[in-house]
């Protein structure tokens, strides 16, 4: 549903306060002339008497002769009372009625107070009451029948309903124009929220929303926003790292082969020459190639686009897989390769041989020559542990927190030299955390180990 929300609530304020004002109003009014009508019966059954006791009195024959208006006249607003008194045969001994008003009779009940009072409309639209009862006269059997009409009752009923009708709505206008105030006081935060909302800028991302001021409903969606501003800021961070890093690593190799190329062909070369510098700059590229597919891959594992396939895989066929690929590496430094362990590893078997790839290249190139390298499994509980250690000078504990950073190398001269890129370790970290397991490295003084934990199970 489109449209304002406090339109929206300030109407359903609006019908809700008329809704129960004007059923307020009308239990009142029914309450209020339901009293009035039960006054009015208790009235007229009391003139009823009074007829009854005039007419038992001495001289009630001769005062319904000569003043019959007397037996009017006793009754409170005695111009809309009618009195008929009739003998047993149903004759007529008195009948005030100057209106001319026709009006039913009520049965006689067995005992008076039972007699039933019928409630009737005069020729003008007023509501009447007529009630009716027996008596003597004379020694003879005589019954009174009082009616009365009450002119004003329906002018002041519709006054009092005219008046709820105000009320009920000045009640309702007041709610709609009080919700509507409250709402727009209560959805400040909101557009607080939108103005911050305004503000944010990729580099202002850690800009957070203040969430202590702001009411309880808003929390869990400051929250939310708050937390999404993080990821977002960390992932700009990482992104503009990324390119940093990216442009600072490209700038030496590129250069490289600008100027290595520029000087080449200040002058003439001999072929021999030109052979050099191609086979040169070939070195070069492949290092730029390979930088690029392992940046290309790193973006993709860090927003989760590489899914691995994880399997069953057998350590010791993994184990012995690899040390097959790298003997030839190996043999080149004098190097022996020596696999130990088994069990088996939930992994994505290409990411898993990556990881191990990366790692037995590493300790290969910083291997003692001579030394042995081997692949181990570890034990720790909950893990599965696959190991690569070699022999060799220990790694500087200032480098060792670093290590799994992208393009950090702990020599770096040597580094560049040797074709690396620095970003082995960091695929490595990448694949793990892919599998939800992480890689750890332990130096001590003689050894290397590079540690691989997956999640068992
Ligand atoms: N087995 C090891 N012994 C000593 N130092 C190591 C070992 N493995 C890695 N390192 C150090 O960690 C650094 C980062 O390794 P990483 O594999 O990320 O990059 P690289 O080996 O330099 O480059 P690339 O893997 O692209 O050839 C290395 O430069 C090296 O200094
Ligand atoms: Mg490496």
């Amino acid at each position: 549903m489109k449209g304002s929300l406090t339109l929206r609530v300030s109407l359903a304020f609006v019908l809700i306060v008329a809704a129960s004002a004007a059923g307020l109003g009308l239990y009142l009014y029914h309450a209020f002339t339901g009293e009035i009508l039960r006054r009015d019966e208790i009235a007229l059954r009391g003139k009823l008497r009074q007829v009854q006791q005039l007419l038992g009195t001495q001289d009630a024959q001769v005062l319904l002769h000569e003043r019959p208006q007397y037996f009017r006249d006793t009754m409170s607003g005695q111009e809309n009372a009618l009195v008929r008194i009739l003998d047993a045969d149903g004759r007529l001994l008195l009948d005030i009625n100057p209106l001319d008003e026709r009006y039913p009779v009520p049965s006689l009940a067995e005992r008076a107070e039972q007699t039933p009072v019928l409630t009737w409309t005069s020729r003008a639209g007023a509501p009447a009451q007529v009630v009716s009862g027996s008596a003597r006269l004379g020694g003879q059997p005589v019954r009174i029948v009082v009616a009365r009409v009450y002119a004003d009752r329906t002018a002041m009923f519709a006054r009092y309903r005219h008046q709820i009708v105000l009320a009920c709505a000045a009640a309702a206008l007041l709610a709609g124009l009080l919700a509507s105030l409250m709402l727009v006081r209560g959805l400040r935060p909101l557009r607080a929220i939108a103005a911050h909302a305004a503000l944010v800028r990729p580099g202002r991302l850690d800009s957070q929303l203040d969430s202590v001021s702001a009411p309880s409903e808003l929390q869990p969606l400051i929250t939310a926003l708050n937390a999404m501003l993080a990821r977002l800021h960390d992932g700009y961070t990482r992104l503009s790292g990324f390119s940093a890093d990216l442009a600072h690593e490209f700038r030496t190799p590129v250069n490289n082969l600008l100027g290595q190329t520029q000087v080449a062909l200040a002058q003439r070369r001999s072929p021999g020459e030109y052979e050099e510098l191609l086979a040169s700059n070939v070195e070069e590229l492949e290092r730029l190639s390979r930088m690029v597919d392992s940046m290309l891959f790193l973006a993709r594992a860090q927003q989760e686009d590489v899914v691995p396939v994880r399997q069953l895989l057998a350590i010791e066929d993994e184990f012995a897989r690899m040390a097959e690929f790298f003997e030839g590496m190996a043999e080149e430094r004098e190097l022996r390769l020596a696999c130990a362990g088994s069990g088996v590893v939930q992994a994505d078997a290409q990411l898993l041989r990556r990881a191990l790839a990366n790692l037995l290249s590493n300790a290969i190139r910083h291997a003692e020559p001579g030394s042995i390298v081997r692949l181990e499994t570890g034990t720790q509980p909950g893990w599965t542990e696959l190991k690569v250690t070699n022999t060799g000078a220990p790694i500087d504990p200032r480098d060792l927190p670093h290590l799994f950073e992208r393009f950090y190398r702990a020599d770096a001269a040597r580094g560049a030299a040797g074709g690396s890129t620095g970003l082995g370790l960091s695929i490595v970290g990448a694949i793990m955390a892919l599998h939800g397991g992480r890689a750890e490295v332990r130096s001590t003084a003689a050894t290397t180990s590079f540690v691989l934990l997956f999640p068992a199970n």
